[in-house]
């Protein structure tokens, strides 16, 4: 039995020798120092020999386990240093290579229209307002002069929410009313905003409405705006947006909030007037609804109409971005497709 046990000792080593990955190490510790393994066995059977032969066997037996356990450890270590240099050949990295560019962001077309406006507004000295998209029955349309069954309501089919009262708002114009309230101090101080932001309407979307677009808000009051005072602002934005002599015209139009009211269309960009498909040959462009504050609205907003007056308006930035890029379709806007996105 000892010869056998000799045998197996030269056998294990031999064929440690051979091994180079850690999952054969760990057949060959299984198949020799295993509970299991020929040398564990060898052990165990030390019983079965004659008396007078047990101890030089135990002890040679021991012996060789705890050599071949050394052994073992040893080629672990060996192999471990051989795979980490492996996986570090592997897995080398080439700090010469160029990087990879990340794309870059633009902004939305929209958002570029928006702080277009901003900017220019922001320089005949309008600053930004910033009002609420969930809003109250009542400042969407009760304080701006529309009675609960107001006929005007129904050009703004709204959303409503489950909270009875609480809609999203259908125009920027419920913000006239808490920036007059906000920043009015109990109406004694003059206001000159915009208020630019989404507003909501359920309807059925087509090419030319979606359920979503932006509008930009204008308000300005103070002790004697008259209607020359609105004319010339608005004149003004258009000059310094579409070009120093381009004409505006005035049209008699309807909203409650407003008395009298208006509609402004600029000599159309594209043809300068002379007409063409964007403008429909009339060489007019509509760039904003407007008005003279009416006496109800400042009440609301807590203003004495008898000393107090003011004008606003509210324009389209998506209409005005179409118009300017000929985007053909408004559901290009709020649709998230890159190839539209990227060209802007
Ligand atoms: N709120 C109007 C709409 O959604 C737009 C508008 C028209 C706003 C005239 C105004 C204004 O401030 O004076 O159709």
């Amino acid at each position: 039995m000892l010869q056998q046990l000799e045998t197996h000792y030269e056998d294990a080593l031999k064929q440690l020798e051979t091994i180079t990955s850690s999952d054969n190490l760990h057949d060959w510790e299984i198949q020799f120092l295993g509970r299991k393994g020929v040398i564990t066995e060898m052990l165990r059977s030390t019983g079965k020999l004659p008396a007078e032969d047990r101890a030089s066997f135990g002890k040679r037996a021991n012996e060789i386990k705890n050599l071949l356990t050394d052994a073992h450890t040893q080629r672990a270590a060996l192999i471990e240093q051989q795979e980490l240099a492996a996986d570090l050949e592997e897995g080398q990295i080439d700090i010469s290579l160029p990087g990879r560019a990340r794309p870059v962001g633009g902004l939305h077309p929209s958002t570029q229209t928006l702080r277009l406006y901003a900017h220019v507004w922001g320089e005949m000295g309008f600053q930004v307002f910033r009002s609420r998209d969930v809003e109250t029955d009542e400042y969407n349309f009760q304080l701006l002069n529309f009675p609960p069954h107001h006929p005007a309501r129904e050009m703004q089919d709204t959303f409503y929410t489950n909270k009875p009262d609480v809609i999203l708002r259908t125009q920027t114009s419920p913000g006239q009313i808490r920036a007059m309230q906000e920043l009015g101090d109990n109406g004694t101080k003059p206001i000159r905003v915009i208020l630019p932001g989404m507003c909501y309407r359920h309807e059925q979307i087509t090419a030319r409405s979606e359920v979503q677009f932006h509008q930009v808000e204008g308000l300005a009051v103070g002790r004697n705006i008259r209607m020359t005072d609105l004319k010339g602002t608005i004149a003004e934005f258009a000059r310094r947006m579409y070009g120093n002599d381009v004409q505006v015209r005035f049209r008699a139009s309807y909203f409650p909030f407003t008395e009298p009211s208006m509609e402004v269309d600029a000599e159309c960009f594209l043809c300068g007037g002379t007409g063409c498909r964007v403008c429909k040959y009339t060489g007019w462009l509509e760039i904003s609804g407007a008005g003279m504050v009416h006496p109800n609205v400042l009440r609301n907003g807590g203003y004495d109409p008898s000393v107090w007056s003011g004008f606003a308006f509210g324009m389209g930035p998506e209409r005005a971005t179409m118009l300017k890029h000929g985007i053909t379709d408004i559901r290009y806007f709020w649709g998230n497709d890159l190839r539209f996105l990227e060209q802007f």
